[in-house]
């Protein structure tokens, strides 16, 4: 489906419109999580029967609506990897780098994969310690090759016990590598799969066609996990491998820098500025387009009506909304622009559909609590993208701080100054790309409390979510889209909806004080 016109989606789209919403609009005021919460509704749904699945932009479904930030101390390919096994997706930030961004790509598509469509193989006539030092440089976290002749042929297998018990380095992969393994033909589906390797007793099962040029592997493991129905929650690509995203900047040579990620199945490419509403994003949006129809792009960040639409006319498949609302953003107070989050949702998303453009929302910035999520997604979203809330998890980069006797990880802005210093994409997101040794940060470093697997976060807010759609009565994402009915609250209210009158001795995992206040105790 093209993002260029409207087109025949638009009668089947109904208008999204939120009367109470409306009504702060009229008024020009804009409205952020705080100010609002989401009406009981009748409810025949329990919280345990409710679908979650959503999607990140038109072709890259979500089982869970929740998307990991491309930000440098939250989403490398261990985030990426878990996010994707608890239902939502990761984006590879861009401050990688190409090269490394490439081989933090590889690391999550090659991490569970029950067919492998494109096989990364070996020559028979390479030396092991070539095929040692390859598997070095891109970063492989396997050890089992398919071997081809010069003419692309497979010839055989070579495996980790192979590697291990060589010996010499200098022998070539012809010297230990099982010729003429058992294989399948093209088309043997994961249930074939599975019978054979078990009949067979092996691990790996590679399919090569009539002409004996290989076609793609299985690999038990996956397969089993797939078999055994315990990837039901994961989100996979057609291939049964886990869906990630990557950021990119506008420089002018993101179309082509794309080609490798898209040969090896990349799911969504993320345009990742500041100000999205721009002729570098809506420029590097349409390139990317025409080089790559058919990868799904996200642009942002934008907060306005026009935006949404600009980027809905130059074909973005997703579209991320949230500018200075993130927990370590200054852009607001520095710049003084922006929209309280709500608001900024709710009227992309209404402009999208009285256009009638059928484009997914990604809500990022200023998730803290599990019931942000309800908010963002009542307000219009489909997803919602998490930085703080993931930062100090295991699986982020960065080591573990010893701060006035507790646990810490650092969590830092992309604006922030250390940033800018160390990184030209994080100086081009923000439009200080020139030659600057002095910068103007729009985002603060500091710490947040080490919070162990992202698996109990994950558990945690998908419960919450799943509770508040029980409260509402909707059954799916797109119900709790439309049938959120919006109630301002006061001050008073807000302080009424967080534990009062009481010193908490006990945190639940859902819900902490926050961490600034966990200081001045
Ligand atoms: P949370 O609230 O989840 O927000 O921590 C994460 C989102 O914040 C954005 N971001 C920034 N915005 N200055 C900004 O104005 C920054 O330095 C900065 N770093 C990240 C980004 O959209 C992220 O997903």
């Amino acid at each position: 489906m093209s993002g260029l016109q409207p087109s025949g989606a638009r009668t089947e789209i109904m208008p999204f419109v939120k009367s109470e919403l409306e009504e702060a609009l009229a008024q020009n005021i804009a409205l952020t999580f705080d100010d609002v919460r989401v009406d009981t509704g009748y409810s025949e749904i329990l919280p345990s029967e409710v679908n979650l699945e959503s999607r990140f932009s038109r072709n890259v479904g979500l089982r869970a609506p929740l998307v990991s930030a491309a930000m440098d101390t939250v989403t490398e390919h261990e985030m990426a990897i878990e996010i994707a096994k608890q239902g939502g997706i990761g984006v590879l930030h861009k401050y990688l780098g190409h090269e490394r961004q490439l081989s933090e790509f590889y690391k999550v598509k090659f991490h569970l994969h029950a067919l492998i469509t494109k096989p990364i193989t070996v020559r028979s006539n390479m030396r092991i310690s070539d095929v040692l030092e390859m598997r070095r440089r891109e970063g492989y976290g396997f050890n089992t090759f398919p071997v081809v002749d010069e003419e692309e042929r497979f010839v055989g297998i070579v495996t980790g016990n192979d590697f291990e018990l060589c010996g010499e380095s200098s022998q070539t992969i012809k010297d230990i590598m099982t010729s003429n393994p058992v294989t399948g033909g093209i088309g043997l589906t994961i249930e074939g799969a599975y019978k054979l390797m078990i009949e067979e007793k092996k691990k790996v099962l590679p399919l090569v066609d009539d002409s004996g040029i290989l076609a793609g592997m299985y690999v038990w493991s996956d397969v089993q996990r797939v078999m055994s129905g315990k990837s039901d929650k994961y989100n996979l690509d057609k291939d049964k491998r886990l869906m990630v995203g990557i950021a990119v900047g506008v420089d002018g040579s993101v179309p082509e820098s794309l080609d490798d990620f898209v040969r090896q199945g990349l799911d969504v490419v993320v345009i990742d500025s500041a100000h999205g509403y721009s002729k570098k994003v809506i420029d590097t949006l349409r390139a990317i387009k025409r080089r790559h129809p058919s990868l799904d792009v996200v642009a942002g960040n934008i907060s306005t009506e026009d935006a949404a639409l600009d980027l809905a006319k130059a074909g973005a498949d997703g579209i991320k909304v949230g500018q200075g609302g993130g927990s370590i953003c200054t852009t607001r107070v520095v710049a003084g622009i922006g929209c309280p989050q709500i608001t900024a949702v709710y009227r992309c998303a209404k402009a999208l559909s009285r256009a009638g453009y059928d484009i997914p929302i990604c809500s990022d910035g200023g998730v803290r609590y599990s019931g942000d999520v309800v908010l963002a997604i009542g307000a219009g979203a489909h997803s919602v993208m998490l930085g703080n809330v993931l930062a100090g998890a295991d699986e982020t980069p960065g080591e573990v701080i010893q701060h006035k006797g507790r646990q810490y990880k650092v969590y830092r802005g992309m604006g922030s100054e250390g940033a800018m210093k160390e990184s030209a994409a994080a100086r081009e997101r923000y439009g200080q790309d020139g030659n600057q040794v002095k910068f103007v940060p729009e985002g603060v470093e500091g710490l947040v409390p080490y919070k162990g697997k992202v698996e109990k976060i994950i558990f945690q807010f998908v419960g919450g979510l799943r509770s508040g759609m029980g409260y509402v009565g909707a059954g799916t994402i797109e119900e709790l889209r439309k049938k959120s009915r919006f109630i301002r609250i006061t001050q008073a209210g807000r302080a009424e909806s967080h534990p009062h009158d009481v010193l908490i001795t006990i945190e639940p995992p859902n819900y902490s004080v926050p961490v600034e206040d966990t200081e001045r105790r």
